[in-house]
């Protein structure tokens, strides 16, 4: 079958409506991948990964399997994963700290920013060969940055700056940054990896739908409501409960208290749905009031209250990010397929802050993000239900319009929904899918 042309893309989104094809189609998948993770910045680590020169850590630009790693200079560079000789991945340890990358098939040999430094057998490769051409190298990304310790990569050696890319968003980061007494947060404890069979963009979709929960989420809140409040007092039982009750909060709630926030580039942020003094406020908690103490020792009383009054709950960064402040969780969607993606989720430690803020951490991620979650797996499911509703031959156009008649600009360059249950962010990342889908 011919390429679908920027023509058939563009005619794939309609107001308030997209196409089932462009979650079940092959070659859009493939179009997705080269027009979309070829060109725009992907999130692919954090500083505090590679902190001294040699650190390394494996990850992805779509499914182009990458390096990011700390250069002899100090500069981080994030460089294919492919051996020059005859095609090898380079470095198979997920995470580590070398001097020099060696290929175990022939025993070619890389600099830690990418550069042919050793081959063995020298004597037996033709003229033309020349170890010193930068095409026999694992080559690297012609576009590195990064904003306040979270780090981005481009494909393409074109393009708008990270700070343009990220525009309105830098103010989640900050809000994840400023949270730390030090200014500093670092990547702590391991990975929680999960897949489904369903289409990548499923999964910023998710993220952001306040009208989900209720349904999704159903049996773990009937449990949670039904649980006795004296039997989970502290830790992650209490944050289950709490989090499970809340997430069954009634329609007015949702309406009123919310808020749903989009920014160009296909960018958003839900607000932050708990009023629980426990939970996100945490003021009845011994450990957050020696946090708020360390906050205010180091910032004053004025900035920490202006940092606690910033309420989100997940920040999306298009097209490939999540991240929430509240309980400093990380997510990074890998495609895999149009009908398989995989995501890993991190989790970070405030620098200055006590213990049991990330012990706290902690909880919340196998909440939320473990393979027990009673959240995750509903989410999960419902993922693969779409994958597989998708590929069936019923309704053609699919509904993404809830709050289209009623969003509103925001004053800062974004809109809002009035209502936290709108699909705006949807819209809004689909505005951002034809502008590297359709450019003309
Ligand atoms: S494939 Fe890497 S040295 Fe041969
Ligand atoms: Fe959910």
């Amino acid at each position: 079958m011919p390429e679908p042309t920027s023509e058939e893309i563009a005619g794939l989104i309609r107001p308030g409506r997209v196409h089932r094809r462009v979650y079940a189609d092959p070659a859009i998948f493939e179009i997705e991948m080269e027009r979309i993770f070829g060109h725009a910045w992907i999130y692919v680590g954090h500083e505090s990964q590679v902190r001294a020169p040699g650190d390394f850590v494996r990850t992805r630009i779509g499914r182009r399997p990458m390096v990011m790693v700390r250069h002899e200079d100090g500069s981080i560079r994030v460089i294919h994963n492919q051996c020059a000789h005859r095609g090898a991945m380079v470095v198979a340890k997920e995470s580590g700290n070398a001097k020099r990358f060696e290929c175990c098939y022939h025993g070619w040999t890389y600099a830690t920013d990418g550069r042919l430094v050793h081959v063995p057998l020298r004597h037996g490769y033709p003229a033309h060969f020349d170890p010193d051409d930068p095409g026999t190298a694992m080559v690297a990304a012609p576009r590195v940055d990064s904003y306040r310790g979270f780090v981005f990569a481009s494909l393409a050696a074109d393009g708008p700056p990270l700070a343009d890319f990220l525009g309105y968003m830098t103010t989640s980061f900050d809000d994840m940054v400023d949270r730390s007494p030090d200014d500093e947060i670092e990547v702590a404890g391991g990975v929680f990896r999960h897949a489904y069979d369903g289409n990548w963009k499923l999964y910023l979709e998710n993220l952001c739908d306040a009208a989900h929960p209720i349904f999704v989420h159903r049996s773990s809140i009937d449990a949670a409501r039904a649980q006795d409040d004296t039997v989970h007092t502290t830790g992650a039982g209490e944050i289950a409960v709490r989090q499970m009750r809340q997430n069954g909060a009634p329609p007015e709630f949702w309406r009123e208290r919310v808020g749903i926030w989009t920014y160009p580039g296909g960018h958003a942020f839900l607000g932050d749905y708990h009023d629980d003094e426990k939970l996100v406020a945490a003021s009845g908690d011994p450990a957050f009031a020696e946090y708020l103490a360390a906050l205010e020792a180091k910032k004053g009383t004025e900035e920490t209250r202006r940092i606690m009054e910033v309420m989100r709950w997940n920040s999306n960064v298009w097209p490939n990010l999540s991240f929430m402040s509240q309980f400093r969780q990380l997510r990074v969607v890998h495609p895999v397929a149009v009908d398989r993606t995989e995501v890993h989720t991190y989790a970070f430690r405030l620098k200055g802050a006590p213990a049991r803020m990330f012990e706290d951490t902690i909880a919340f991620a196998n909440v939320t993000n473990g393979t027990g979650s009673p959240v995750l797996t509903d989410d999960l499911e419902t993922y693969g239900r779409i994958g597989t509703g998708v590929t069936s031959q019923g309704a053609e156009w699919i509904e993404i319009g809830r709050g289209y008649e009623t969003d509103r600009p925001d004053g800062k360059g974004g809109v809002e929904g009035v209502d936290s249950t709108s699909e705006v962010y949807i819209r809004n990342m689909y505005d951002a899918w034809l502008g590297f889908m359709a450019a003309p």
